[in-house]
């Protein structure tokens, strides 16, 4: 894939709450960068000096494998101290708030903080109240917005743009930051979305987003170049959504005999955990389609790109300061 060209855009955000007030250019600028920073993990000393001396703090409030690792493993490629904060081993559970634990950070002296909580806006919140850069990983049902960077990041390496591709996102909607997060960065860069699900995993006001609805997976799935299958977040369910896992398998699981009926090149992705079995078959998600672990693979030069642009942008706040 040739780089795209964005060299003589500046970046000016210190933080990445969301992708909803993103332009495509800005996007764009991300995506460019994490592919510049790819290279540096086929080194044999996978190292760059941007962030030496500078540190940056994990926060994570929920649980995570992919986006708390390739933070901390995108920070330390990147030459940065890095500091491992979980909600569970802190003095959250002594009941410090979300803003004292931040202060108290700050005053250690942090120049990045990384932040996943389950309350929508808990980004926004700390970028309003720290000095320091502030990346949402992921909060509440609002935004995941590396997680759809690396999701367009993916799609643009497999299938060379996202210009006129018919993307589908099958599943929970509703609890789905990933969802809405890919929603903005998706439509930005070309792309028709078309969320697919039972009417009770639809989020309310689905007609304000500039999306296609589809009640029906078999309706929708012989259009489709990408899918992207989401997780049920049992743990965010409230009531009784479906009749039973069985059934919601049965209409919208992503099965071997479901994936003969859409097009052989069809990309398949799923942002992970895994239900297998559930969502997706594991043949599927196994399979030659799957593009999953990719995924994976190439979160880490989202996050680099992300860690080292925000810090770029510190840097240019500081110089107007002085
Ligand atoms: N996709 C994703 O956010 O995975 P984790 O919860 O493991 O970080």
């Amino acid at each position: 894939m040739a780089r795209r060209r964005t060299d003589k855009f500046r970046w000016h955000r210190k933080h990445l709450l969301g992708l909803r007030d993103l332009s495509r250019q800005e996007i764009e600028h991300i995506l460019d960068t994490a592919h510049g920073f790819e290279q540096i993990s086929t080194r044999s000393i996978k190292k760059a000096p941007a962030l030496r001396g500078k540190v940056v703090v994990n926060m994570f409030f929920e649980d995570s494998t992919r986006t708390r690792n390739s933070f901390t493993l995108a920070a330390n490629r990147l030459s940065a101290d890095v500091i491992e904060f979980t909600k569970k081993s802190s003095s959250v559970s002594k009941g410090e708030t979300l803003i004292d634990t931040a202060r108290n950070l700050e005053a250690m002296g942090i120049d990045i903080v990384v932040i996943r909580h389950n309350a929508g806006g808990a980004a926004k919140l700390l970028s309003r109240t720290i000095n320091a850069c502030v990346v949402n990983a992921g909060d509440g049902f609002n935004e995941h917005p590396t997680q759809a960077l690396l999701d367009a990041y993916t799609i643009r390496r497999v299938r060379g743009s996202l210009e006129g591709l018919k993307v589908g996102i099958v599943g929970d909607i509703a609890h789905s930051r990933v969802a809405r997060s890919n929603v903005w960065a998706l439509t930005k860069l070309g792309a028709e979305v078309v969320l697919i699900g039972p009417p009770t995993l639809m989020p309310g006001k689905v007609e304000q987003l500039p999306v296609r609805v589809s009640y029906s997976l078999d309706d929708v799935i012989e259009e489709l170049d990408v899918i992207n299958m989401l997780r049920i977040q049992f743990e965010r369910l409230g009531g009784n959504p479906f009749p039973s896992v069985r059934e919601y398998s049965h209409f919208f699981g992503l099965t071997v005999d479901r994936m003969k009926r859409a097009k052989e090149n069809i990309t398949v992705m799923h942002p992970g955990p895994i239900n297998r079995g559930l969502e997706i078959e594991s043949e599927v998600a196994d399979g030659p389609n799957s593009v999953i672990l990719q995924q994976v693979a190439n979160g880490l030069a989202v996050r680099m790109a992300v860690l080292f642009l925000v810090h770029q942008a510190a840097i240019e706040e500081q110089r107007g300061k002085v």
